[in-house]
């Protein structure tokens, strides 16, 4: 397949999740996610920029009064009412009145998406577009500072693993398992009603058995969901109850990246940030080092209320390279670790966990496949570093993968085997960016030919 075929199918893709003003993550599915929907304009933004663009307004269509941009925003269709109801985002006096969310964020990957849409505008069009998202945007980081930092160390919290995109990262599974899984969902397992439970489960159509979250992780994920929902979305009401409360590494990498973003936007229209903000957004840099442990000479992130480090590695050790807040030298120890073969340099890299980690499962959802979009930030953390020809060699292998089996939610990260939803929309859009920097074959059979192409900065 060359890169036109690729470019086509992606773009079939998209037009087949398209919904008006915005994409579904994959077929089956009936809602917009938030950080999906900035993937996807960043691909969007290639072909056709005003779709993208909408892309990104119909995402700000469920922000909250106090700025909180929802992970997910419901089809008002009646059908759905079952959805909206296991969120009742109404119950939060911030909540917008005429549409549906959830009541937590995910990775705050706007500002890169707005940015990325800038680039494909005329200077007084880019203009015009700043102006009409800087607001909201701005909101953003100041409700993340204002709910997240609560003691203004410079690192936000996340509440909920769907926060991080990454749901079953094994940091998350493994502090559930210990601080949290209620009473009666370990009395689920022992008498193995997880297996009745599994089928009355609604997000298996994709699933082959022992790929996606084990019954009883969904469980304890709704569970905790409920509580928040009981105490209304109040960040006050749920810091002083919960304890599975943590200060994600990939969360607050794309965090410091998405406040460099911020302040170019502000710098591009004239508008100084808050002096608060900007001293807040330059103490988080600083921070990041907090999560670096010597001993291990990584990264990791660290439980809020104990304050204590969850050394368990996953795909976020790497993601410190898209904050590009980092010295060099940490940088390069962090391409060390892409590098080996047994943790991160797998044939098809990048997998979700190392795979010498005891998780790792090659289709084990974020506990190992390799997926698109941690792909992008990790070759454009690469790109700002200087190592183009790192860089070079993701991009192939990670467009090798698309063009052998389709766009698939995410492959085997030994064989690029795929799994999950075929036709999920980030695969294809993410893939139509990286296209851009490849000129060529993308095939596996002229591989050999991508490498004579360089990959040209953004
Ligand atoms: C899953 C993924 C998350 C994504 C969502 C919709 O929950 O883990 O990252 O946003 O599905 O695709």
């Amino acid at each position: 397949m060359n890169n036109d075929e690729l470019l086509k199918q992606a773009e079939v893709v998209l037009a087949g999740n398209d919904r008006g003003d915005f994409t579904v993550p994959a077929e089956g599915y009936s809602h917009q996610w938030l950080w999906d929907s900035c993937f996807i304009a960043i691909g969007r933004r290639h072909g056709d920029t005003a779709r993208a663009q909408k892309e990104i307004l119909s995402l700000l269509r469920g922000q909250w009064a106090n700025g909180m941009l929802p992970n997910i925003i419901f089809s008002d269709k009646d059908e759905h009412r079952r959805d909206r109801n296991l969120w009742r985002s109404w119950l939060s006096p911030f909540a917008p009145d005429d549409v549906a969310t959830s009541g937590i964020t995910q990775p705050p990957m706007l500002a890169e998406a707005v940015v990325r849409i800038g680039e494909k505008l005329s200077s007084p069009e880019r203009r015009t577009w700043y102006q009409t998202v800087f607001p909201a945007l701005l909101a953003y980081h100041q409700w993340l500072y204002a709910e997240r930092d609560p003691h203004q160390e410079g690192l936000v919290l996340q509440i909920h693993p769907w926060e991080t995109g990454l749901d079953n990262t094994p940091p998350w599974i493994r502090e559930l398992h210990e601080h949290q899984l209620p009473s009666w969902i370990g009395l689920v397992g022992k008498t193995h009603l997880d297996k009745i439970i599994n089928h009355f489960r609604r997000d298996i159509h994709y699933k082959v058995p022992g790929e996606r979250l084990s019954t009883i992780d969904g469980l304890a994920f709704y569970s905790m969901q409920r509580r928040l929902r009981r105490k209304s979305y109040d960040i006050d009401k749920i810091l002083s109850h919960s304890l599975l409360v943590i200060e994600d590494l990939s969360f607050n990498s794309i965090f410091i990246r998405a406040n460099q973003q911020l302040r170019s936007i502000a710098k591009a229209i004239g508008k100084p940030l808050p002096p608060e903000l900007d001293e807040r957004m330059t103490k988080t840099e600083a921070a990041l080092d907090q999560l670096w442990d010597a001993y291990s000479a990584q990264y990791y992130s660290r439980n809020f209320v104990t304050h204590k480090l969850i050394k368990e590695p996953s795909i976020a050790a790497l993601l410190p390279l898209y904050a590009g807040s980092i010295t060099k030298e940490r940088a390069e120890q962090l391409v060390t670790m892409l590098r080996d073969e047994n943790q991160f340099g797998s044939a098809y890299p990048v997998p979700s966990v190392p795979l010498n980690s005891a998780w790792f499962k090659p289709h084990g959802y974020w506990q190992g496949p390799t997926w698109l979009n941690t792909n992008w930030l990790i070759i454009d953390g690469l790109k700002r570093y200087g190592y183009t020809a790192e860089a070079d060699t993701l991009t192939q292998t990670t467009l090798e993968m698309v063009a052998a089996s389709g766009c698939y939610e995410y492959f085997s990260p030994t064989d690029a085997t795929p799994a999950g939803a075929p036709n999920f929309s980030w695969t294809a859009a993410l893939m139509i960016d990286l296209l851009q920097a490849v000129p060529g074959q993308a095939t596996p059979s002229t591989a050999s030919q991508l490498e004579k192409h360089s990959v040209s900065q953004h």
